[in-house]
């Protein structure tokens, strides 16, 4: 197979170096990729905007499936371009990824398919939103309605906060439309599913650490680290999170005649009354997925193909026994304004089948590997217990050295 990968991040690294593994691959082209995906086919600068430019590139280079990592270009319809011009995509429409791409479509599809989710309310208004606040004299959790790059969730504590968090969210180009939700307690976890628009194959729980610093404190990232699996997910309750968050949401975006191929991600918490669905996303959590594909044993794109062709077998779907921990290496200044440039070492004679880097924000320059985005590195480590992934992740996380490095020392516990 002729496979087009979209992206240049770490997903992206670990997403090419997942398809490589399928003896089914004959050519991979990264658009535009990075020193990561370069490893595992050529890597093609190119804008993610340009839509028929790119649908021209697959249409040119026979290719037989498109992969979108990226949630921007989903948004936007690139995978029903794709469609158009007779190029297999797995990922899903513009009208199916509505269901990261705004949230009032997310809490009226769940609303719909009777899925649990907190309360919510939904305001083109700042002012309204504000009014509405005052008359609860309670604190609500805010939220942009668009793509946000993770910053567009406030949890406000009081109604004042509240107040300045519909001030703040209003005043961004996501926040055209806010939604105030109740504040909802318990641990989170994230479930990813493939998907060929019908039938879910859910890959292992995996808990995201959102914030920049130890202890869940700082500012909200794209994500510091990853473990999967989660033991206080057990199989029977991803089971039920299946059957009850996921699948019901599937079916109802059938329904409507926006069926969803791709990976569905759902953001839960853990209540006492049982999981609740923060959000849906549409694609593979970056960085998730340098935690989660390492966690498949089988070929990956023979299974993305058969989601792409409405034709997906769950049970092929097999797991590999023991646990992942990624840890990100994050610039100086991240998530702000990240410093490039930075020379990077330690990265040559560390990789073995236990530990995987996966390059995110790099560059080669004359003087060597160098620092070149927010997210510079992923380092997943593998094990049969928690704690052998999570010492051989850090064992090489923290043998990698470049000025400013920003790592938690607490993913995985
Ligand atoms: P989201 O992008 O909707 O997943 O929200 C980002 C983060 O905000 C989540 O990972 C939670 O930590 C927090 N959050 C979102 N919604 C709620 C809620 N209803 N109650 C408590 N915390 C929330
Ligand atoms: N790590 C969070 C996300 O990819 O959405």
């Amino acid at each position: 197979m002729k496979v087009l990968l979209i992206g240049s991040g770490g997903r992206e690294h670990a997403l090419a170096w997942k398809i490589a593994q399928s003896p089914l691959l004959e050519k991979l082209l990264n658009v535009p990729g990075n020193l990561g995906t370069g490893r595992f086919g050529q890597n093609v600068p190119f804008p993610l905007n340009h839509s028929e430019a790119l649908v021209d590139l697959a249409q040119r280079e026979a290719i037989d499936l498109a992969v979108i990592g990226p949630d921007n270009p989903l948004a936007d319809g690139i995978v029903d371009a794709f469609n158009q011009g007779g190029i297999l995509a797995f990922g899903p429409t513009a009208a199916a990824a509505r269901i990261e791409s705004s949230k009032t479509f997310a809490k009226e599809i769940m609303a719909e398919a009777g899925v649990p989710t907190a309360r919510a309310h939904s305001f083109s208004d700042a002012a309204q939103a504000a009014d509405f606040v005052r008359s609860s004299s309670q604190p609500w959790v805010v939220k942009a309605d668009g793509l946000a790059l993770g910053k567009g969730v406030i949890v406000a504590e009081t109604v004042e906060e509240t107040l300045a968090a519909i001030q703040t969210l209003a005043a961004t180009p996501a926040g055209e439309v806010l939604l105030l939700e109740e504040r909802l307690h318990g641990p989170e976890v994230s479930v990813l599913a493939l998907c060929d628009g019908k039938r879910l194959a859910a890959l292992p729980p995996a808990r995201d650490h959102k914030r920049l610093r130890d202890g869940n404190l700082g500012p909200n990232t794209g994500g510091m680290g990853v473990v999967a699996p989660v033991d206080d997910v057990s199989a029977d309750v991803l089971d039920q999170i299946v059957a009850t968050c996921m699948q019901p949401v599937v079916d109802a975006l059938l329904r409507r005649g926006a069926p969803f191929c791709g990976v569905l991600y759902a953001g839960l918490m853990l209540t006492a009354q049982g999981p609740r669905v923060l959000e849906f996303n549409a694609r593979f959590g970056d960085p998730e997925a340098q935690a989660l594909l390492p966690l498949i044993d089988n070929d990956l794109l023979a299974m993305m193909r058969d989601c792409a062709a409405g034709n997906l077998k769950p049970e092929s779907l097999k797991r590999r026994k023991g646990y992942a921990v990624c840890v990100v290496l994050a610039a100086d200044g991240y998530p702000g304004k990240p410093r490039k440039g930075d020379q990077i070492s330690g990265v040559e004679a560390v990789e073995d089948n236990k530990v995987l880097i996966f390059h995110a924000g790099t560059r080669m320059g004359t003087d060597g590997l160098a620092t070149d985005g927010g997210r510079v590195l992923g380092v997943t480590g593998l094990g049969a217990t928690l704690k052998q992934a999570r010492d051989r992740a850090y064992e090489t996380a923290n043998r990698i050295k470049f000025t400013g490095k920003q790592l938690r020392s607490d993913i995985g516990g």
